[in-house]
């Protein structure tokens, strides 16, 4: 044993050694001496990265073809073994081998690193350099984490941080769909800005080295938005004393409460109105968070004073929403059939029906020319009303025939008819367009904006000013009749077809 006089220079000795090493190291390091001819001719082992996991133990040689004095082993700048010193080990994970090599067991990640081997021999000082990279398998953090509920109009960060040794690449999944932009780094952000209830759903964070698995991290996203109220009918039509109901089917998220108004007064519920909801099946998986339900207002037993607008008025924390039905007593609109029969040029017959829970009383049709190729563009028709008795029928359908006489041969027109009951006028029917000879049912205008370079700004004009006759008449329309530029050219393409044969 030594005494503790002896130990004092001895250990500052060891501390110079250490220093000097320490410089020598560094500056050898910086000198690339793996690559310098003479210093590496002399080692018998290479340089050598050892690419290692956890817990492994590893080796790093070194050898020289010459016996050596002593060795020494430093990391980066800390000094770890020397063979003259055997006392100075700090770690007892880390031995120096008596051919020189060094040991490593239980690798930790914090072993990572550049090692030096500096050996002494007869023919001089030589270094040579070692790395060890010790491999870790991805970890991967998200924030938010599990569920985030972010409103449509709000951006949304969600930012992953991975970690692992060599550093993960980060790749963001929305709803199993891979998004374009992937990167590596360890912190990465993905901003979303909240458009739409759809893009709710399944946010991943996929971080991988190719070490291990692949690591994930999720946040569920929920959109929350605005109640959406569609009814399942515009107007519901009832008789006195008849059970009545009136739907709408409320989706939102979060869940709406709804109030029913009649004429704008909240409707009073109890013996003769009463209101019900019902849950529907949420069939969308990434949507199970949103609420669909139907909500139904039962009058049972309507009186005149029930009769009118509703509203079903749905709001959650978002906003309010409303959908609007009429309860009526009302005849349906009427709706024309094609009339497969042979027409005469100054007849046409046109046969409608409609549904009344009262007796129809009349019909009101209206008709009226429509410019054609061999009548001027400039014709100006009035809308011409006849009033039609209603026929009795047993059930609730009538079926009308009619037949308008003293028409134009060979011309277009188009009509209209309304039905009338005790309780008032059916809105209009969809308008039916024909021409004598025989009837024509229209497709959609659709096409309109193809057919427009026929027209001249003149007839735009002309258009506008037919317009504002329908208007004055007070009529509403279906199918674009009296917005239709394009209507005029295609009707006289399908006139054309008709009248060829009439022609000849
Ligand atoms: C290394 O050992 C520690 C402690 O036993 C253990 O928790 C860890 O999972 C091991 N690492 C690997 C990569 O096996
Ligand atoms: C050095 O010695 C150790 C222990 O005997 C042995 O495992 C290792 O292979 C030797 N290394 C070289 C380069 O000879
Ligand atoms: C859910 O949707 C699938 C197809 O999209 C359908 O086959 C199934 O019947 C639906 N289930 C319910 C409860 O609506
Ligand atoms: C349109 O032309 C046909 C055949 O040429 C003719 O019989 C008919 O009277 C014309 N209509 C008008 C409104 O001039
Ligand atoms: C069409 O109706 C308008 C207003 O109702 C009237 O002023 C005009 O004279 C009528 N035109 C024809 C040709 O009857
Ligand atoms: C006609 O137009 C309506 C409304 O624009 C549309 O819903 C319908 O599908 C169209 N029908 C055809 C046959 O194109």
């Amino acid at each position: 044993m030594k005494s503790a006089s002896k130990m004092l220079p001895h250990k500052c000795l060891i501390w110079r050694c250490l220093f000097v090493g320490l410089i020598l190291g560094q500056v050898q390091a910086d000198l690339d001496f793996n690559n310098d001819l003479e210093n590496s001719q002399k080692f018998k082992s290479i340089p050598t990265t050892v690419k290692t996991y956890e817990n492994d133990t590893v080796q790093l040689p070194c050898t020289l073809h010459t016996p050596f004095r002593y060795v020494r082993w430093h990391r980066d700048d800390v000094a770890l073994v020397d063979s003259r010193h055997p006392e100075i080990p700090r770690l007892d994970r880390i031995m120096l081998w008596p051919n020189g090599s060094l040991q490593v067991a239980n690798v930790q990640s914090s072993d990572t690193g550049d090692y030096y081997c500096e050996m002494n021999s007869d023919s001089g000082h030589v270094v040579q350099q070692h790395a060890i990279e010790v491999q870790v398998a991805p970890q991967v953090k998200i924030e938010p984490s599990d569920l985030s509920e972010q409103r449509i109009g709000a951006t949304f960060e969600v930012v992953c941080d991975a970690q692992g040794v060599p550093q993960p690449v980060i790749t963001w999944r929305l709803n199993g769909n891979v998004l374009p932009q992937s990167s590596s780094g360890n912190r990465q952000s993905l901003v979303l800005e909240i458009k739409s209830r759809n893009q709710a759903g399944l946010i991943e964070c996929v971080a991988s080295n190719g070490v291990g698995d692949t690591a994930v991290a999720s946040v569920y996203l929920h959109v929350l938005f605005l109640p959406e109220v569609s009814m399942t009918q515009a107007v519901v039509y009832s008789k006195l004393g008849a059970r009545a109901h009136l739907e709408c089917i409320v989706e939102a998220a979060p869940s709406a409460t709804v109030k029913w108004f009649h004429h704008g007064l909240p409707v009073a519920l109890g013996a003769h109105s009463s209101s019900h909801e019902s849950e529907l099946q949420a069939n969308r998986s990434l949507d199970h968070y949103v609420n669909a339900v139907r909500h139904t207002l039962v009058v049972k037993s309507v009186r005149n004073a029930d009769m009118g607008q509703y509203e079903c008025r749905a709001s959650n924390g978002i906003g309010i929403r409303s959908g609007n039905v009429e309860l009526t007593g009302r005849p349906m609109p009427c709706l024309f059939k094609i009339n497969p029969g042979t027409q005469s040029s100054t007849s046409h017959v046109l046969v409608w029906q409609t549904e009344s829970q009262l007796p129809i009383m009349e019909f009101k049709l209206k008709f009226r020319q429509i410019p054609s190729s061999n009548v001027t563009r400039l014709l100006k028709t009035n809308w011409t009303e006849l009033t039609i008795p209603a026929q009795s029928t047993s059930g609730l359908i009538y079926i009308t025939t009619y037949t308008l006489h003293g028409l134009q041969p060979a011309s277009l027109y188009e009509a209209s008819v309304l039905a009338r009951n005790s309780f008032g006028w059916s809105d209009n029917s969809k308008i039916v367009r024909f021409a004598t000879g025989g009837e024509v049912e229209l497709p959609n205008y659709s096409t309109e904006s193809e057919l427009q370079e026929d027209f001249s700004e003149e007839d735009f004009h002309n258009e506008i000013t037919q317009r504002s006759e329908v208007l004055s008449a007070s009529m509403m329309f279906n199918s674009g009749s009296v917005n239709g530029r394009g209507f005029s050219a295609l009707m006289y393409s399908l006139c054309l077809i008709k009248l060829l044969p009439l022609i000849n």
